[in-house]
């Protein structure tokens, strides 16, 4: 009796170390099998994301760019896109292709460009995807989508709850008083520091239909953002950016989805630009020019002289029709808790001026008599000044124009 019972407990012990085990197994082969999954889940994003190149270009920033038969292009997956004829032109006359006549301003340069300055007739630069990217997202469904209702913070103006600003921070102007077809701005280039990793900082534009805060928003964005998380570093980037479902599942940034039909081969939508403005020295800055095609409805989209391509009518539902808001400014995001130091433009607040804070000049609206013209009035939306802020004027130079910015958290008086 006696010897049994060390046997006993030997045996006991044995067994509960073997069941142990075999949870730690279980445990093993469980997360073996999900990460199986995501694997195979980032492969197959991949293989939809990138289409087969005729031909690629390794830009000296580490992006890989792929040209891309035109007709072979994401946008062709959509489902409303099918049988969908390329355009190839607005059918408007696309504006002064030569830029700003009045400075000699350099047309956009992007990093790729010092290895192959355009891919070849008939195909588009697409900046790849690496596996990298996707899983630097949240999850893999979500890579290449912003945060649903990302810009809720916009509906409630007058909502002074110190805490909405939490997460996405704006400091913007905004225009709606009539139906709007287009807009144009010259948006001046910075490249913010990020505070955190995962923060991001951007200049855009935001061509709106139907409510901030509903299911059914429609959106078309254009801008330069730095965003490590998306792209790995923190260098300042093209993007563009659609929904028609309120940030959800439809839409994304740049030609990460089906949607946006791109013709131009000389500008990689997500690729880095330079050079950017220096505090106190030089300035540069990039025209956007979104107009809707008053014949088939499409919304083009020009950057400096580049007609870059078109989001078709056809995606959309309120933006089928017109904008009702159009916006302009820039936005941080953090994901975490409490008050970000990223820069917001040139990290310095509007007060500065040209050359130290950043600005977006001759800011104009296309109305519903097919107008080109200054908004009658904006109305800014900043909701902790005292952490990024924004300020309007006009004069003859620079028409309608906003300088915008700050430092966040780094600034005494923000909370
Ligand atoms: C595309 O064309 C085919 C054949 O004509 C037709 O059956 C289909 O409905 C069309 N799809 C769309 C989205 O228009
Ligand atoms: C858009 O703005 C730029 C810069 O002010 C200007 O050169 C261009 O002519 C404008 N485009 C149109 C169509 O008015
Ligand atoms: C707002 O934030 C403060 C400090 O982080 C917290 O104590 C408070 O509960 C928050 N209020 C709401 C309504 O979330
Ligand atoms: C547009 O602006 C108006 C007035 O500020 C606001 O009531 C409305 O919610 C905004 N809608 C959208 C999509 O912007
Ligand atoms: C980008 O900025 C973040 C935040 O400052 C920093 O942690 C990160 O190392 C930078 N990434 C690169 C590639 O320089
Ligand atoms: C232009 O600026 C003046 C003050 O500088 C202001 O009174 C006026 O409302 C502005 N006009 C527009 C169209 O923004």
């Amino acid at each position: 009796m006696a010897a049994t019972r060390p046997c006993l407990v030997a045996l006991v012990m044995a067994l509960a170390f073997l069941s142990l085990l075999e949870g730690a197994a279980a445990a093993v082969a469980g997360s073996t099998r999900r990460s199986a999954q995501r694997r195979r889940q980032v492969r197959s994003l991949l293989r939809r994301t990138n289409k087969a190149p005729l031909a690629s270009i390794q830009s000296p920033d580490g992006d890989v760019i792929d040209c891309v038969h035109i007709s072979k292009q994401p946008a062709f997956d959509h489902p409303f896109l099918k049988n969908h004829t390329i355009l190839m032109r607005p059918s408007y006359h696309p504006g002064d292709l030569h830029g700003d006549s009045n400075t000699a301003r350099r047309p956009i340069t992007q990093t790729w460009h010092q290895n192959g300055n355009k891919c070849p007739e008939n195909t588009i630069p697409i900046r790849r995807t690496k596996e990298e990217d996707i899983l630097r997202a949240s999850a893999v469904g979500r890579y290449g989508k912003k945060m649903p209702r990302s810009i809720q913070n916009l509906v409630s103006v007058n909502d002074l709850a110190p805490n909405a600003t939490i997460g996405h921070q704006h400091a913007v102007a905004s225009a709606q008083e009539d139906k709007y077809y287009g807009t144009n701005a010259t948006i001046n280039l910075w490249q913010p520091m990020a505070e955190r990793a995962n923060d991001f900082s951007l200049a855009q534009l935001w061509i709106t239909g139907g409510a901030y805060n509903s299911n059914d928003l429609n959106t078309i964005e254009a801008g330069w953002q730095v965003s490590q998380k998306m792209y790995g570093d923190n260098n300042t980037r093209l993007f563009i950016y659609w929904t028609s479902d309120g940030y959800n599942k439809k839409g994304c940034y740049n030609l990460k989805c089906p949607g946006f039909i791109q013709i131009n081969n000389q500008i990689a939508i997500g690729g880095s630009i330079s050079p950017v403005s220096i505090y106190g020295g030089s300035q540069y800055d990039i025209n956007i020019f979104i107009r809707k095609d008053p014949k088939n409805g499409n919304w083009w989209l020009q950057v400096d002289s580049y007609v870059l391509g078109y989001w078709p009518s056809s995606i959309f539902s309120y933006l089928a029709d017109s904008a009702s808001n159009i916006t302009w400014g820039g936005e941080v995001y953090t994901h975490d808790a409490g008050q970000t130091s990223t820069q917001m433009g040139s990290g310095h607040f509007p007060e500065e001026g040209l050359g130290r804070a950043a600005y977006i000049k001759n800011i104009q609206v296309i109305d519903s008599s097919n107008n080109i013209k200054s908004p009658n009035g904006v109305h800014l939306i900043a909701k902790q000044p005292n952490c990024y802020n924004v300020q309007s004027s006009n004069n003859s130079d620079w028409g309608t124009y906003i300088y915008y910015g700050g430092a966040g958290g780094k600034n005494p008086n923000c909370p």
